[in-house]
């Protein structure tokens, strides 16, 4: 079975999972942050090299203060609960996305994390909060244009491989396998870019049930696909 370098997950299905249970959506966020934990140990195990996870898009500032206020407190969770064991395990951890609107306690925690784990080379997890592809696009954009402006780059270099690396994700391995949890069947602004050719898995599981079975399930259908990029197949 060939294992994808990189996987990105769309974790979704936490607020269903915890309304089937008679809990509060809160209570499901909790389970599902755990359950990232798992699910990225889990393909460390697998021989995964890059795991990006979606944990907050800039959309979901859209949702109650309440719920807003408890999402900005996981990498908080994540740090003082996990961040001794990503150390053990030789796990860098990186956050992409907005920097400029979290509140200071889960900036601070964002920092923390990745400097306490940016020595780690063999395996990543790249958690995305705050990010939108959309601003993404627009901010490496705007940076294309002042640095054409300024003579930094030519126009005519302008191609591919320079956008990508403009973006977040500029020193990270082309994404091989997208799983969306929880039946949703759209990308809600989740690296859209980054997408272009990766292969795309949506399961029914809510996110919090999304186990190690679950990945290897996905992992198999993943084996089951024939990327031709474009091309066609070899005789
Ligand atoms: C995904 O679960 C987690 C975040 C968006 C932060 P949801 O909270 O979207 O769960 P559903 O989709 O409402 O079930
Ligand atoms: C996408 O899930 C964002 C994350 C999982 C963090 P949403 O639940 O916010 O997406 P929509 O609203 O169903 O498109
Ligand atoms: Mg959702």
């Amino acid at each position: 079975m060939i294992i994808p370098k990189h996987i990105a997950f769309i974790m979704d299905g936490n607020g269903r999972w915890a309304k089937a249970k008679g809990k509060s959506r809160t209570f499901g966020h909790k389970a599902g942050f755990k359950n990232l934990v798992e699910v990225v140990k889990a393909c460390q195990e697998l021989g995964v090299e890059t795991v990006t996870c979606y944990a907050f898009s800039t959309e979901n500032w859209n949702r109650p203060a309440s719920e807003v206020s408890y999402l900005m407190d996981v990498p908080s969770e994540l740090y003082s609960e996990k961040g001794k064991e990503f150390v053990e395990k030789q796990i860098k951890v990186r956050f992409i996305g907005r920097r400029d609107r979290v509140p200071s306690h889960t900036l601070k925690a964002i920092v923390s994390i990745e400097e306490d784990t940016k020595e780690f080379t063999k395996f990543e997890v790249v958690i995305a909060f705050d990010y939108g592809s959309y601003e993404e696009l627009t901010t490496s954009i705007k940076k294309i244009a002042r640095d054409a402006i300024d003579g930094t780059i030519k126009v005519e270099d302008i191609d591919d491989n320079l956008i990508s690396n403009y973006l977040y994700t500029r020193d990270l391995p082309p994404i091989d396998l997208m799983v969306r949890t929880s039946g949703e069947h759209r990308l809600s602004n989740y690296l859209l870019w980054q997408l272009a050719y990766s292969e795309l898995y949506f399961p029914k599981t809510y996110w919090p049930d999304f186990n190690k079975n679950e990945l290897l399930i996905a992992i198999n259908e993943y084996n089951k696909r024939n990327r031709r990029f474009g091309s066609i197949e070899e005789e």
